[in-house]
């Protein structure tokens, strides 16, 4: 069995595997706003009246005011107390306008140019949470994860301690004793071939989020060789950014390079790395590039019976989350929650949008 148990979550029972209840217990506290870009998609507009019955977070929808009671109307959903927001009538469209050419004024945005991005859901709602309407933003029901994220890298940037935003998922799976194991993987959406440096910081963030998660990270660099069983160029990469990571996290613990079985196999691990005290007993894992990472998390979840949870993006100014887009409406359901609950972590830690 896989390590990295979580007592954390309870199981629900229902639909979602996560009990959830302890970020709900934060969120009740301090409600979070939460812009949905797809505001007159059915399955948000179902997430959108399960988030406004339980009452611990404030949904914002993006969309025509008509359209969105309509479809809420025809498919059964009661989503009132929902702020709705239409980006053709929104009456502060010109501070937007001018703040949007702003922050693109390298790029010669013109405002006619500005109004007429603002006119789509996930720009639009990726600047009302910069410009503090929002806490964070939940798109790609019907966006692609390139169209969710460029306009929250353009727009909300980098944290200023973070060189690139990155992405991680959280997987699930229930125990036979209610325990859950609870895994995190990077970056498996985001960077396409990360670089040595890169790998460190999509580390160092892999772990924190892992944190929040009630996981205490236990990081594995993966690769195809296991402390020099194997050579090449990407060898060498996931190796010495093992080595830096160590250098600059000194308190976590960090193996690298491993295969999956020596991460994983406490077996394996006492005949390929006796020596290491993490090998075995993995529950972070470090991929070398996209391919890997997105491949590796989609074979857990289809055959490993995890739940995926994610990307949640990492080293923005701001949550803003991608939703596949086959999601159902637990799923919108859960990332709402997960994203407000990293709003309200990067509240705490003192970052601003
Ligand atoms: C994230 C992604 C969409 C960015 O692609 P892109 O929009 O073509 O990127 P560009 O190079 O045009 O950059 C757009 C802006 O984002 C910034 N940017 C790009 N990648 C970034 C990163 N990883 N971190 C921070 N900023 C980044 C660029 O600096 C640029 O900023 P600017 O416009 O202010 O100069 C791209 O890396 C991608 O497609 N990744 C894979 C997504 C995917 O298919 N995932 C699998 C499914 S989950």
């Amino acid at each position: 069995m896989l390590p990295g148990k979580s007592k954390i979550y309870e199981k629900n029972g229902d639909d979602i595997l996560f009990g959830f209840g302890q970020l709900i217990g934060i969120l009740k506290k301090n409600p979070k706003k939460i812009v949905f870009t797809e505001g007159e998609d059915a399955r948000i507009l179902e997430a959108a009246s399960r988030l406004l019955a339980s009452n611990f977070l404030h949904p914002i929808l993006v969309g025509s005011e008509d359209k969105i009671f309509e479809a809420a109307e025809e498919c059964g959903f009661n989503i009132r107390g929902a702020e709705i927001i239409d980006p053709a009538k929104y009456d502060k469209m010109d501070e937007m306008v001018a703040e949007f050419c702003e922050l693109r004024k390298k790029k010669g945005v013109t405002p006619e140019q500005a109004k007429e991005i603002l006119l789509q859901g996930n720009y639009f709602g990726t600047m009302l949470v910069k410009m503090g309407v929002a806490d964070a933003l939940l798109g790609g029901a019907t966006y692609s994860t390139a169209d969710t994220v460029r306009p929250a890298l353009q727009l909300i940037k980098t944290k200023p301690e973070n060189s690139i935003v990155s992405s991680c998922f959280i997987l699930v799976r229930p125990g036979a004793t209610g325990d859950n194991e609870v895994l995190a993987m990077a970056d498996c959406a985001i960077n396409i071939k990360p670089t040595e440096d890169e790998l460190v910081e999509i580390a160092g963030e892999a772990a924190k989020c892992a944190k929040i998660f009630g996981v205490d990270p236990r990081i594995a660099f993966l690769s195809y060789s296991t402390h020099g069983s194997g050579a090449g160029e990407d060898v060498d990469k996931m190796r010495n950014a093992a080595m830096k990571t160590k250098q600059k996290y000194p308190d976590l613990p960090i193996e690298g390079e491993l295969q999956f079985d020596a991460a994983v196999s406490p077996r394996v691990a006492r005949t390929k790395c006796p020596e290491s005290t993490v090998a075995g007993h993995v529950n972070t894992f470090i991929f070398p590039d996209i391919s890997a990472g997105n491949i590796g998390y989609k074979i857990a979840q289809r055959m490993g019976n995890f739940d995926a949870y994610g990307p949640i993006l990492l080293g923005l100014n701001a949550p803003v989350n991608d939703l596949s887009r086959g999601c159902n409406a637990s799923e919108v359901y859960s990332m709402a929650i997960i994203t407000a609950a990293l709003a309200d972590a990067n509240a705490g830690a003192g970052a601003s949008a």
